[in-house]
């Protein structure tokens, strides 16, 4: 061929990101083929080197996270780097971008998309407070049989797959404990399953892809219950109706983890509660008044729920009901907070504030006291001494529903 034609300048068109315009460069094609080789050599370098170093790189990322949690010497920094590692493990199974950014709503609430839900390795107090209850936890199985289900676990079970590694590394981890790990997303079950591959925990971990509400087996054959599908405020995704859905299948002596979640109904004024000045550590909005508590999830309070069912075919759960204070100084404006506690087991708890999950969600259809500046469809005119009751939607985007009580 021509070697004054095979060298001549090349035309290229690119689209632009946005998709509405076209970008024409020129380059000699020299140039290009040794960019080519260049980004082939440092492909074949980088996947081979993956391939070859991801489960010693995952591995020592999770024993020293682990061991620091188990010990109280953890740091934020840890977190990051877990996360950084996870997150170049979970980019090297190639899962195609549709499909990992895949989000839908189904029956039972918000699934989030695997490229999200890996984050959720970065909430250092939620992930760190499991961490260290079930390295306490799962020991104390050691003499008897354990069937453990997590379901809803996202890409990463991050609650309980570093854990098993750490007591395995540590000879602690019990002989007879069979995990079943569930997710409805099928991006999560390919990084869960080459997880549980590059752990070496397929033995003992089984990795089942259906919706958690699906999930069948003999009454009584849970033993410990893991879950944790919730955003602040028990609001979105399906916590409450997986919770549901396992309670007839937990054992007599079934641990619940977290072993508790109290949600509670607060009245604030808003500038009180957000300040534009973010409060120092530890320091409270000490301008609220606590009106009572909505709902308390404990594997005791899962067998009472009281469920309603409507002509419709909706399902919601009535909760409690509380009293606004007859009192209530109505020269501010106060707004409605759902808050958050989750202890997690005996003296292990995430606080209001500590992780993502436990932010006070403000629900401001609810004007207590005042008329709304901009009326919207939905909104519930509260005054001081009205009650108000909660009910809990189960379809759709799963949370609370507050509802006026005309007086007896
Ligand atoms: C926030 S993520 C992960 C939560 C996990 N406990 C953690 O700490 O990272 C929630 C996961 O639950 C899954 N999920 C949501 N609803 C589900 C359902 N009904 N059945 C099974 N998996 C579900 C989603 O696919 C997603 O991977």
């Amino acid at each position: 061929m021509d070697t004054a034609l095979r060298q001549r300048n090349v035309q290229a068109t690119l689209l632009s990101e946005d998709h509405n315009s076209e970008q024409t460069f020129l380059y000699h094609p020299s140039l290009l083929a040794s960019l080519n080789q260049q980004l082939r050599t440092s492909l074949t370098s980088v996947s081979s080197e993956s391939e070859k170093n991801w489960p010693e790189r995952i591995s020592n990322v999770l024993l020293n996270s682990v061991s620091h949690v188990v010990s109280n010497s953890s740091d934020i920094n840890l977190f990051q780097q877990c996360f950084q590692e996870l997150a170049g493990f979970y980019c090297s199974l190639d899962i195609p971008a549709p499909l990992r950014q895949r989000q839908f709503i189904n029956n039972n609430g918000l699934v989030m998309s695997p490229d999200y839900a890996i984050r959720t390795v970065l909430d250092s107090a939620r992930v760190g407070t499991f961490w260290q209850a079930l390295s306490s936890i799962l020991p104390q199985y050691a003499e008897r049989e354990c069937h453990l289900v997590y379901p809803a676990c996202g890409p990463f079970a991050p609650l309980l797959l570093p854990v098993l590694h750490y007591l395995r590394e540590q000879q602690l981890l019990p002989e007879n404990l069979q995990v079943t790990l569930i997710d409805i997303h099928p991006a999560a079950i390919q990084s869960l399953t080459a997880l549980v591959e590059s752990l070496q925990l397929q033995e003992m971990v089984k990795v089942l892809h259906q919706d958690a509400c699906d999930y069948q087996a003999e009454n009584g054959s849970v033993d410990i219950l893991l879950v944790e599908a919730m955003q602040h405020g028990l609001s979105r995704e399906g916590h409450l109706n997986i919770c549901q859905h396992f309670a007839p299948l937990l054992a007599e002596d079934a641990l619940l983890l977290p072993e508790k979640i109290s949600i509670r109904a607060v009245l604030t004024q808003a500038d009180d509660e957000f300040p534009a000045k973010p409060r120092a550590a530890g320091e409270r909005n000490t301008q609220r008044v606590d009106i009572g508590p909505v709902l308390e999830l404990s594997r005791e309070s899962l067998r009472q729920l009281d469920l309603v069912r409507l002509n419709d075919g909706s399902e919601l759960i009535r909760c409690q009901q509380v009293q606004v204070p007859a009192d209530l100084n109505t020269t501010i404006e106060h707004i409605l907070l759902l808050t958050t506690e989750m202890q997690v087991y005996q003296d292990l708890s995430v606080t209001e504030y500590a992780s993502g999950i436990t932010h006070p969600l403000p629900d401001l259809s609810v004007c207590i006291g005042f008329e709304p500046h901009n009326p919207q469809p939905g909104d519930l005119l509260i005054k001081p001494g009205d009650s108000i009751l909660f009910y809990y939607r189960k379809q759709g985007l799963p949370g609370f529903l507050p509802v006026y009580v005309e007086p007896a």
